[in-house]
């Protein structure tokens, strides 16, 4: 039996996760949904090395119970904090990406927080606003080598 999200727990990533979420991270749906462009091997790699070092990125596994079923994240763009996360595509639809939101803000006090996501992601926006984020802008977001054009909803969540 698979445990209900009352059983998500986050741990640190470490160098040992990262063929898994490449993995996952390559999953054509999944990119559809989060409408990116997935990262070749090499790419990865060398964001990864990036990532595993930086003070300035809090970066961890979901767990539900024993089994690593996601990856969620805060980072900095242009010195302000952003939240993205990616489930198992097996996994959706059970609440986890919503709880494992919830612990990470427990985890990471500092606010405000904001977070891009494709208006046509709803998921997304829901898990967002459930946690308190309010949509402050939609725009157009022009192609680049890890999105395609899309029109982007950026959300916050000022405390
Ligand atoms: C988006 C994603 C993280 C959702 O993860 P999840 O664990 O399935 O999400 P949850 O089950 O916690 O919550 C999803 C919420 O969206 C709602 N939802 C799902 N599909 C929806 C839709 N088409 N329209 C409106 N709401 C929708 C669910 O009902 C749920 O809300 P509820 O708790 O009020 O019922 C997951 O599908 C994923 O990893 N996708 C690929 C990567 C991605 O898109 N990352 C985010 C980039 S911004």
């Amino acid at each position: 039996m698979i445990p209900e999200p009352a059983g998500v727990r986050l741990r640190p990533v470490t160098s040992g996760d990262l063929p898994w979420i490449f993995r996952m991270q390559s999953d054509p749906e999944s990119n559809r949904m989060a409408v990116t462009i997935p990262r070749s091997a090499e790419a990865f790699d060398a964001h990864w090395k990036a990532v595993l070092v930086d003070p300035n990125i809090t970066a961890r596994v979901i767990l539900l119970g024993d089994a690593t079923v996601g990856l969620i994240s805060v980072f900095q763009r242009d010195a302000r904090d952003f939240v993205g996360y990616w489930i198992e595509r097996e996994y959706w639809g059970r609440g986890i990406a919503s709880e494992a939101l919830r612990l990470l803000l427990i985890d990471v006090p500092r606010r405000p927080i904001a977070a891009r996501v494709a208006t046509t992601n709803p998921a997304s926006l829901r898990i967002l606003t459930k946690c308190g984020f309010q949509i402050v802008s939609v725009q157009h977001a022009p192609a680049t080598d890890r999105f395609p054009a899309c029109e982007e909803a950026l959300l916050v969540l000022e405390c």
